[in-house]
């Protein structure tokens, strides 16, 4: 395996189901939060040895490949000179509620992960598990080539840093399918038909995580073609 420690900024739904299968698939993980690495010792014990704790500059320095997943209001903390010349995963998404309104994401004039990328500058963003239920990621993951494996929309700008993030994809049991460029990012986003229901949802669009269900490729594309901005929602 090239890569060996995914470094986690963030650590609680997706952060944590992240690490579990990172660990589970071989990597060494570092996981951090805002409170600091001592409230983080339960989480540490439960994944063993695999796993340590520490502050977001020293798991961002840590990270072969580092994965952001916080309230996106927090964005602007994320460590920018550990970061540069890395491949970030980032799962944010934007809920005015919780985040707060940022007038050029309810403008639509940039993307959640553009706004990331802009901050952080030289490192290589890619947009992935931002459009999966926690619960539904801890329980769909299958083998390489398993018929009922699934499939996660990616965006990103860079071909290598899309590569590595679809290795770590592979390695952690779902296939990926590439959308394009970050300014594409917004297909998957809160709201559109891709987003969290085709995994989580039964039949009758009842959001039933605890009876995830695997999605496919076709159905993965026929949800990302009906996509629409919010404004045209
Ligand atoms: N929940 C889901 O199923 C899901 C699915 C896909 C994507 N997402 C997106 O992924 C992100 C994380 O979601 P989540 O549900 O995992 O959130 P969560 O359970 O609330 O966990 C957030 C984590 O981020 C940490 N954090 C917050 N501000 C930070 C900062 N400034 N620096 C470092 N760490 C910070 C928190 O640490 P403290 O507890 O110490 O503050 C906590 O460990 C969000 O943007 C969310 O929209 C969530």
């Amino acid at each position: 395996m090239g890569m060996t420690t995914l470094g986690l900024i963030g650590s609680g739904h997706i952060g944590s189901t992240l690490a579990r299968l990172a660990v589970d698939a071989g990597y060494d993980v570092v996981l951090s939060n805002s409170r600091g690495p001592e409230t983080l010792a339960d989480l540490v014990d439960e994944l063993g040895d695999h796993a340590r704790a520490a502050t977001p500059q020293e798991a961002a320095v840590a990270g072969d490949l580092v994965v952001v997943t916080i309230p996106l209001k927090g964005y602007r903390d994320l460590p920018v000179e550990p970061l540069r010349g890395k491949v970030v995963i980032d799962t944010l998404n934007y809920y005015p509620d919780r985040d707060g309104s940022l007038a050029e994401l309810d403008e639509e004039s940039t993307t959640t992960s553009e706004l990331v990328q802009d901050h952080l500058a030289g490192a290589s963003v890619v947009k992935a598990f931002n459009s999966i239920y926690f619960e539904s990621l801890r329980r769909l993951p299958r083998p390489h080539g398993d018929p009922e494996r699934s499939v996660l929309p990616i965006a990103g700008d860079d071909d290598h840093a899309k590569a590595a993030v679809v290795r770590f994809l592979d390695d952690v049991g779902y296939d990926a399918h590439d959308v394009g460029p970050l300014s594409e990012g917004w297909r998957f986003q809160r709201d559109t038909p891709a987003y969290v229901a085709p995994y989580a949802n039964d039949d009758a669009g009842e959001f039933t995580p605890e009876r995830s269900r695997p999605v496919g490729l076709a159905v993965l594309q026929q949800r990302l073609a009906g996509a629409q901005r919010y404004r045209d929602m």
